[in-house]
């Protein structure tokens, strides 16, 4: 078996998702239909043109613009189970999916149906397919702390249904010490806790998700390299780190594939795996990330097997579960 086929057919887990960079500007169009909702493309190439990114900022104006059309809890239910479809397609058996309430409460949609499209579309998956997974809900970071703690009062009403907590959205200038006090009340009351940092902020937001979030996963993190220290710390305590090729190249956070540092953060035994973010804005999904940076870094079968691996050891799945699919490695 070669590689390529190799990474299709392994069960993998993805653990940084955002259900909302699962809208195809198929899907899009079709719900701007449906809802009678105007969105500022002409078309569907229209949309893809305006997916050059210059960095995260320039991304996330239109990823906004694109979630206008989320309005009822069957499209919240149509969007996750698309993307459900994708993870059978793909052999993805377990994944953490990412939402971002304010978004739509924002724009006057009700969190409830927000959070039942979506997880009525997980359950119907994990029943039809055996696809398990866990929801995160995600604060964004360029609104402040008090919006936060309005979203997690709402939570609170769905603890059976929401795992954990995490932080997206603009990451310069909005550092984790921002949300201190919020991620505090979360972790109060048994969410757990991860948030986006060092993807394009400097390693001293990755200090303080950790030291201040108490947080149990690094979203990106790609930017550790530049501090020793908490390159040891990351290492030392396996703190796994939630790294996205794909997107990394597309907000240009590297220039190239071939500059990504995961072959580095690998062989100084950080624990990494790979994702695929916001697929449908992106390019690719889980698999094309796995092949594409496979192909750019020379990346070995050992390496892949440990990307496998950390998949399902960095995932919320309980021991038992994690142990289960860990030994279809050996
Ligand atoms: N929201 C969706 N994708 C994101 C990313 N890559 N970084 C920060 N916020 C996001
Ligand atoms: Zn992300």
């Amino acid at each position: 078996m070669n590689l390529e086929e190799f990474i299709k057919k392994s069960p993998k887990a993805e653990l940084h998702l955002h259900i909302e960079g699962t809208l195809e500007p198929e899907l899009m169009f079709s719900l701007a239909k449906r809802n009678n909702v105007e969105i500022s493309f002409k078309n569907i190439e229209d949309v893809k043109k305006a997916y050059n990114f210059s960095n995260l900022e320039s991304f996330l104006k239109i990823y906004y613009e694109g979630a206008k059309v989320l309005i009822e809890e069957q499209d919240f239910f149509d969007l996750t189970w698309a993307y459900a479809l994708k993870c059978k397609e793909e052999n993805i058996v377990h994944t953490e999916i990412f939402f971002d309430p304010q978004t739509h409460t924002d724009r006057g949609i009700s969190f409830d149906i927000v959070i039942n499209g979506i997880y009525k579309a997980l359950q119907k998956a994990q029943k039809e397919f055996n696809l398990s997974s866990k929801i995160i809900m995600c604060f964004l970071r360029h609104l402040d702390e008090d919006s936060g703690f309005k979203v997690l009062e709402q939570a609170l009403v769905h603890k059976d249904k929401i795992f954990g907590v995490g932080l997206d959205s603009s990451e310069k200038g909005n550092p984790p010490n921002k949300f201190k006090r919020l991620f505090k009340k979360a972790l109060e009351n048994n969410f757990v806790t991860v948030a986006h940092a060092g993807e394009e902020g400097p390693p001293k937001y990755m200090w303080e998700a950790l030291n201040l979030l108490k947080v149990k996963r690094i979203d990106h993190g790609v930017q550790c390299l530049k501090d020793a220290k908490l390159v040891e710390e990351l290492s030392k305590n396996q703190i796994p780190l939630t790294v996205c090729p794909l997107s990394n190249i597309k907000l240009r956070v590297f220039n190239k594939l071939k500059d990504h540092n995961l072959k580095t953060m690998l062989d100084k035994k950080l624990m990494v795996m790979i994702n695929s973010d916001d697929p449908a804005y992106f390019g690719g999904y889980l698999n094309k990330n796995f092949i594409e940076i496979q192909a750019a870094l020379n990346l070995s079968k050992e390496d892949i097997k440990t990307l496998l691996v950390n998949s399902f050891k960095s995932s919320f799945l309980n021991e038992k579960k994690k142990i289960e699919w860990i030994s279809k490695f050996n």
